[in-house]
């Protein structure tokens, strides 16, 4: 692998994690100090920084070599995961560092998802706390094998053993159960270098071996070589007819040319023709390697699609359980659409259920029906498309994934794959012979569905009756969905919260779907407060079949005309979560056709409406 640094001997990756001011940068810096590879001219500025900035006095405060960014040192935190390199004649070593902030789980989750081994330290003033128990937790969740406890500023409590003792057996207590394949805990002090290098006179209790002793002797060869052959592809490689490789980075395992290899989703077979490395032609390739694989046969692949050996082949599924560790400020509500990132494929995923939440201090399972930041669940997730994957225990490359919110764009969870679920692996869709056209033709009309949204008391249901009774004047077969009605049936198991509001979108979307397969208009009126789920029911749409209308009554009118009294009650508290007052209303941004009410009566109002439909619903 070219990286630019030439690793000659073995490389270890680690993090260091840990709560807030328990001197992680400083460690890092001791590490790097004490390692002897700062340059001259690097500590000389830092001697001049730790001038300006430092919180130490006339020494140097190593934890600026780490703490990269201006904004970092004037807060005194550290903010984002900074990677450092390092080494001894005997090893080297990438490390992470990621801050102990709450909020900031997502970096710590970023930081620990490609290391070998991390480092958890804990002050040993403070002892085991919250934050020490969850990044252990993410530690093992995250499938890192090797901890390390460092009971830092053991100075601080005169190098005390009894001290030490009670905290290692705290987080003993704790972590023992978590599979680990080796824990370890050293007492340190990263500012003045005890057990750093070498074993400190301060503490001659303590027989383990010194922190740079273990990290450089630790075996975390798990050998991702010695697992089978993944090979996510990132790019189709087409330069001219003649030519077709796919290029990748091999993330498990190895192949060699004339293997024989599997498309995973679609099970296609061929063999491995050639591969291509920065020199060129080569025999084999390995986990790590940059390479381009052509193959024997014309195969479909494309970008996201996983090629493995015949024999070992990772599970095809659209429907799995997993760890979700959430990180979004947004709290997820089952149901929801995300992107999914796994591998290099993209596709769109939601939470289907959520199966129960992991306390973390306790590591106790309790229930839970949404999940917000920092919180981790095992739930079942359900895909729009069949994808390949692994359980991350077996494969941290292939069972992996990440969800990322549709609007903001932000990294919401990090998942690791448990298992594969079966439930519609033997379901298959049924094609009837009269299908919707055949339907729509004999009704002589367009199926589609228009979507009225808006506050409660806007108007939609209003609006929606006159657009109905006047669609079925000309002849229209049609249907009206409304919040009220369904929730007196299909729906009367839910509530108002956000997450039973989305699933009332959800079903009822699906309800749509099968009257415009009928060949019907349908008219829903719902307050669909969620941009999210009303894109959710767009999608499950063509173009053409489904017009957003936007009652874009403004809320003093909606409370002045309180036509089931409703408002009156949600402002005095009598009723919770009530939309606009207590709960949000995201208005579309690019409805089809947006309604005011205020300056038009509803007969004007479902005139609009109508005209708009005219051209759509010709005779079919
Ligand atoms: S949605 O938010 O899930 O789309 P839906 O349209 O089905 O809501 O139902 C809204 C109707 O339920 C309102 O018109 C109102 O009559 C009634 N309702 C009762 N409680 C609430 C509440 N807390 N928030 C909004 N509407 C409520």
């Amino acid at each position: 692998m070219k990286t630019g640094i030439e690793v000659s001997h073995s490389l270890l990756r680690f993090l260091t994690c840990g709560s807030v001011d328990d001197g992680k940068s400083t460690l890092i810096g001791r590490l790097l100090y004490d390692s002897r590879l700062i340059m001259d001219d690097t500590l000389a500025t830092i001697a001049k920084d730790s001038r300006k900035h430092g919180t130490v006095g006339e020494d140097i405060d190593l934890a600026l070599l780490v703490d990269g960014l201006e904004a970092e040192r004037q807060q005194g935190i550290t903010i984002d995961v900074s990677y450092r390199f390092f080494g001894t004649p005997k090893r080297s070593f990438i490390v992470a560092d990621t801050p102990g902030h709450e909020q900031y789980t997502r970096n710590m989750a970023t930081g620990a998802s490609n290391s070998d081994l991390a480092i958890i330290l804990a002050d040993a003033r403070k002892g085991v706390l919250t934050q020490t128990k969850r990044h252990t937790y993410i530690c093992s969740l995250l499938g890192i094998r090797h901890v390390v406890l460092a009971v830092n500023k053991i100075d601080l409590v005169n190098f005390d053993q009894a001290t030490f003792d009670r905290i290692v057996g705290d987080w003993a207590t704790f972590a023992s159960d978590l599979g680990f394949a080796s824990m370890v805990p050293i007492p340190v002090s990263a500012r003045f270098g005890d057990n750093i290098t070498q074993r400190s006179g301060n503490t001659p209790w303590y027989r383990g071996p010194a922190l740079m002793d273990h990290l450089e002797s630790v075996d975390v060869d798990q050998d991702t070589a010695s697992k089978p052959f993944r090979f996510p592809v990132q790019r189709v490689n087409r330069p001219n007819l003649d030519f077709r490789g796919f290029s990748g980075t091999v993330a498990s395992g190895k192949i060699a040319v004339g293997d024989g290899v599997v498309v995973a989703a679609s099970g296609q077979q061929s063999r491995v023709a050639r591969i291509l490395g920065p020199d060129g032609d080569q025999a084999t390739t390995a986990a790590g390697e940059a390479v381009t694989i052509c193959l024997a046969d014309e195969v479909d692949v494309a970008r996201g699609d996983l090629l493995a050996p015949l024999a070992d082949r990772p599970d095809v599924t659209d429907q799995f359980a997993a760890h979700l560790l959430w990180m979004d400020e947004e709290t997820l509500p089952p149901g929801r659409q995300y992107m999914m990132r796994i591998g290099n494929l993209w596709t769109t995923a939601s939470v289907t259920s959520i199966k129960h939440r992991v306390d973390i201090n306790t590591l106790e399972k309790a229930p839970a029906k949404k999940l917000d930041m920092n919180e981790i669940a095992f739930c079942n997730l359900s895909l729009a498309t069949r994808v390949a994957l692994d359980p991350y225990v077996e494969n941290r490359a292939t069972g992996a994934f990440i969800l990322v919110d549709r609007f903001t764009n932000r990294t919401a969870g990090a998942g690791m794959v448990d298992f594969p679920l079966r439930r519609a692996t033997n379901i298959h869709a049924e094609q009837f012979l009269v299908d919707k056209h055949a339907r729509a033709a004999l009704d002589h009309q367009k199926p589609l569905v228009l979507w009225f949204t808006g506050l409660s008391g806007s108007g939609k249901s209003t609006i929606a009756k006159l657009v109905e009774q006047a669609l079925h004047a000309e002849g229209r077969h049609t249907y009206a969905l409304d919040g009220d009605n369904l929730r007196h049936g299909l729906n009367r198991d839910l509530g108002f919260t956000d997450q039973d509001r989305v699933e009332n979108i959800r079903r009822v979307g699906e309800v749509a779907k099968l009257f415009v397969d009928a060949g019907l208009i349908v008219l829903c009126s719902f307050i669909s407060p969620f941009r999210a789920e009303r894109r959710m029911v767009r999608e499950l749409f063509d173009q053409d079949e489904f017009i957003e209308v936007f009652v874009d009554t403004p809320i003093e009118e909606c409370v002045r005309r309180d036509p089931k009294g409703l408002y009156a009650k949600a402002m005095s508290g009598a009723i919770q979560n009530f939309t606009g007052v207590s709960s949000p209303y995201e208005p579309p941004e690019n409805p089809d056709l947006r309604i005011n009410t205020a300056s038009d009566s509803p007969e004007r109002t479902a005139e609009i409406v109508l005209s708009h439909l005219r051209g759509l619903i010709r005779a079919g």
